[in-house]
């Protein structure tokens, strides 16, 4: 185990610091660059450290439809097709969806009747798109402007970073 993971380890837990949290990722992610456990490492940081979310987890590309990846939380629909939900959405438009109330969303695919709230942010490399990072909360109105360029920032770290495009199918 390298030291950086285990500062990590030692650090104390500040749900409330975005820069910490992106910090910590950063260093896992740069422990060990494999793209299965960055991902999943990063969706385990994500859910411990972010305060009211109910899930967090990835879906990447498969052919023509987004795969379940890493995650933690409920079990979640497996695959969703490009352009459906939040998620397909979000992939198609290559940009980032925050939605205050996923019942007001035309399309949203309910895995946990619960969520109430939902942020989706593209995994872009390039011209590619390797997947989404979608968090869910069951409060309304949860994602913030400020949650939106911390996560962009774990979405880029990560495709700069991880050979996620090692799973991904075009
Ligand atoms: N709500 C998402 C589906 C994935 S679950 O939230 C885990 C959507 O509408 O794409």
């Amino acid at each position: 185990m390298s030291t950086k993971f285990q500062d990590l380890k030692n650090s104390p837990l500040d749900i409330n610091d975005r820069d910490r949290l992106l910090n910590d990722i950063e260093i896992l992610i740069k422990a060990d660059n494999y793209w299965l456990p960055s991902l999943a490492n990063t969706a385990a940081l994500l859910y411990e450290r972010m305060p009211d979310v109910s899930w967090v987890g990835f879906y990447l590309l498969k052919g023509t439809a987004l795969i379940l990846g890493p995650f933690q939380g409920k079990v979640a629909c497996v695959r969703i097709d490009i352009g459906k939900g939040v998620c397909g959405t979000s992939f198609l438009k290559r940009e980032t969806i925050i939605v205050p109330d996923v019942n007001e969303f035309p399309g949203h695919i309910a895995c946990d009747p619960y969520s109430k709230s939902e942020i989706v942010v593209p995994l872009l490399k390039g011209e590619r798109t390797l997947g989404v990072l979608d968090i869910d909360s069951t409060s309304k109105s949860r994602f913030t402007g400020s949650d939106k360029l911390m996560l962009e920032k774990v979405a880029e770290l990560l495709t700069c970073n991880c050979k996620i495009e090692d799973f991904v199918d075009y």
